[in-house]
């Protein structure tokens, strides 16, 4: 954990979540499931935003979107505006998730357009970025991560935001990077943050799991981890949630 920087865990439910399930999964959670130095959200899919903001409120965890478009309203059939997420309780908003860059095709001009949007409307973007395999092995994390970041040239060094490093190989698939993969790479992270006059939090991301929440989280510079697969049932996100207590204790 780097310093005095409370601590996120946050959920991303990507695109599963029907209503009754999910009301389950907040009569499952603990009331307050973290200590002080522990923040808790979660992302469900949009059509769960408005039933699940005030019952994640009530547990103390606050609620985000997966993704949004960067215009306020209009004619964009099938989008869903910062605006929108507001009036549905979000304070967060994943923007450059390796899914969206990946499979709907966002790139750095969209997402700047994007984190603008978002920062307007006053929601705290989580900032994914992350190497592909090929990638890693052709020793280019580095300049991956360095030309992901380039988008926040130039915006508001006070503006909220978070970061999540997620290896693109380590996404759903079991594979997590081990404790010196991530320390290089969150303290890389970090220096090109503060090359880029920020200091935010930076987030892991990539098959973490109650088995391998504590020794991710202990590594020099991860400040929580955004979560997929084990976020979707309640006792699993629970032990991650209490795993990073620990370490933050
Ligand atoms: P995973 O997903 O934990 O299922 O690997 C993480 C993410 O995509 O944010």
């Amino acid at each position: 954990m780097s310093g005095s920087t409370r601590c996120l865990i946050a959920g991303n439910w990507k695109m599963n979540g029907m209503l009754q399930e999910s009301l389950s999964f907040v009569n499952d959670m603990r009331e307050n499931p973290a200590p002080e130095a522990v923040e808790v959200a979660l992302m469900p899919p949009y059509t769960l935003l408005h039933a699940l903001s005030k019952p994640f409120e009530d547990k103390g965890i606050r609620i985000g979107s997966q993704s949004m478009y960067f215009e306020t309203s209009g004619a964009f059939t099938g989008s869903i505006s910062p605006l929108m997420l507001r009036d549905a309780g979000c304070h967060y908003v994943i923007l450059g998730h390796s899914e969206r860059r990946d499979i709907m095709g966002e790139g750095n001009v969209i997402l700047r357009k994007k984190l603008d949007a978002a920062w307007h409307a006053g929601l705290e973007p989580m900032f994914c970025i992350g190497e592909h395999l090929e990638e890693r092995e052709a020793g280019t994390t580095n300049d991956v991560l360095k030309e992901q970041l380039s988008v926040l040239e130039g915006t508001d060094v006070n503006a909220p935001l978070t970061v999540a490093y997620e290896p693109v190989w380590a996404i759903g698939t079991g594979k997590t990077a081990t404790p010196e993969q991530v320390s290089a790479t969150h303290a890389f992270v970090h220096q090109e943050l503060a090359r880029l006059g920020r200091q935010c939090r930076v987030l892991y991301g990539g098959s973490v799991n109650p088995g391998n929440a504590e020794s991710l989280m202990a590594c020099e510079g991860v400040d929580g981890a955004l979560v997929g697969g084990a976020s979707l049932k309640a006792d699993t996100f629970m032990e991650i949630i209490a795993a990073a207590a620990r370490v933050a204790a």
